[in-house]
């Protein structure tokens, strides 16, 4: 049997990695900006890590959600005073779309509603509902409808207002900063302004904080810019560092009835067995702060390079815009330099998503690289 090519691949088989590097096997090794689609945190093989991963294997790696798990307690604990949101309740499942499926799902048992407001450019997943609420048609199928979603533009108070207004809109869900768009931060008095509105209308705030979640804005969550609290907020990729996870944390005010919500996998010990790893790790090591500061670092640097038009993001998520196809300045810095960057669906733009653990020795060598490139 072969493999369903559905993906465009890098010329890079990597066989190991340690904190912001991966290697071949060839042994060469390669400064990794991009953190396979942002879900490297606490960087490749952080010795905590795998101690946590193997402990829990040794003792027991899966049961269902048909037992007592005591680990998935201590999760929503470690999780809940660490992002603020102590008195929230948490759903575990398995990847970012699940999360949106669930925090959809949940908005529509709760007040009953079905119609959804999204945004232009907005990315959050390639199940059937949450392509419904993503603004790209070439990834939808027939079968994905999209009768009951409207997309806005982002940031603009006004078409919320009026869309809102208009009738029995069930939720709003928005990235905390949008990602695969190519980096476009909600302004804060607009997230401000959102959040009255919903209230006002009885509308559910959905946060999808997939990518730009778990300290890689510089905060906890990058809604915690504007600070608001939305009424569920979904999170996956950094969660596990690598270990498929994700959940949904959810308001007091929501009602949990048995069997409205489920999954198989989720939340299973090995996988709260690594989310707690990571949180312990983003903790001990002061991940958050750090991304903050060396994100600021090499935002500043960034600055001074003139071939770049655009400079977006926050913390450890970044977005170059240069004016212009990047794809071969992308491929040299692979190619020449062993620097791993990612792309975008806007072809002008490089997306950086390091580990949160990236030092400014690193961030230097990019820099120093990228000069070298647009320099020839
Ligand atoms: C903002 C956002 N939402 C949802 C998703 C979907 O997550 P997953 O690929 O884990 O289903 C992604 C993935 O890139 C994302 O960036």
């Amino acid at each position: 049997m072969n493999l369903f090519e559905v993906y465009s691949i890098l010329d890079i088989e990597p066989v190991c990695g340690k904190g912001c590097f991966i290697y071949d096997g060839a042994g060469r090794e390669y400064l990794d900006l991009y953190g396979g689609h942002a879900v490297i945190s606490i960087g490749h093989c952080h010795p905590l890590y795998i101690e946590r991963l193997q402990e829990q294997l040794n003792k027991i790696g899966f049961y269902s959600n048909s037992v007592i798990i005591p680990q998935q307690q201590l999760l929503a604990q470690r999780l809940g005073s660490m992002s603020g949101y102590d008195d929230y309740r948490l759903f575990l499942c398995n990847s970012g779309a699940e999360a949106n499926e669930n925090a959809i799902k949940l908005a529509s048992f709760h007040n009953g509603r079905k119609k959804i407001l999204s945004f232009k450019s907005s990315f959050h997943g390639r199940t059937n509902g949450t392509l419904a609420v993503t603004d790209n048609p070439n990834i939808c199928a027939p079968v994905n409808s999209r009768e009951y979603v409207q997309f806005l533009p982002l940031n603009d108070s006004e078409a919320v207002h009026d869309a809102l207004c208009e009738g029995d809109i069930c939720a709003v869900i928005i990235e905390g900063i949008q990602g695969l768009a190519g980096i476009y931060c909600p302004e804060v008095p607009f997230l401000q302004a959102l959040r009255k509105m919903c209230d006002r209308h009885g509308t559910i705030l959905i946060l999808d904080e997939i990518q730009s979640g778990y300290g890689r804005s510089g905060k906890f969550f990058a809604h915690q810019y504007a600070d608001i609290r939305p009424d569920i907020i979904t999170t996956a990729k950094g969660m596990g560092n690598g270990f498929p996870m994700a959940g949904v944390l959810i308001h007091p005010r929501f009602e949990a009835r048995i069997g409205m919500l489920g999954t198989t996998f989720g939340g299973n010990h090995l996988a709260c067995a690594a989310a707690i790893a990571v949180l312990d790790v983003m903790q001990q090591e002061k991940l958050t702060e750090n991304a903050l500061h060396v994100g600021n670092y090499l935002k500043e640097k960034l600055a001074s390079i003139p071939q770049i038009r655009e400079i977006r993001g926050q913390g450890l998520m970044i977005g170059l815009d240069f004016g212009q196809p990047v794809a071969p300045l992308r491929n040299r810095l692979i190619k020449e330099h062993r620097i791993l960057t990612g792309t975008s669906s806007d072809k002008n733009v490089i997306r950086l998503l390091p580990a949160l653990c990236l030092e400014q020795k690193h961030a230097d060598l990019f820099l120093q690289n990228l000069k070298t490139v647009l320099s020839d």
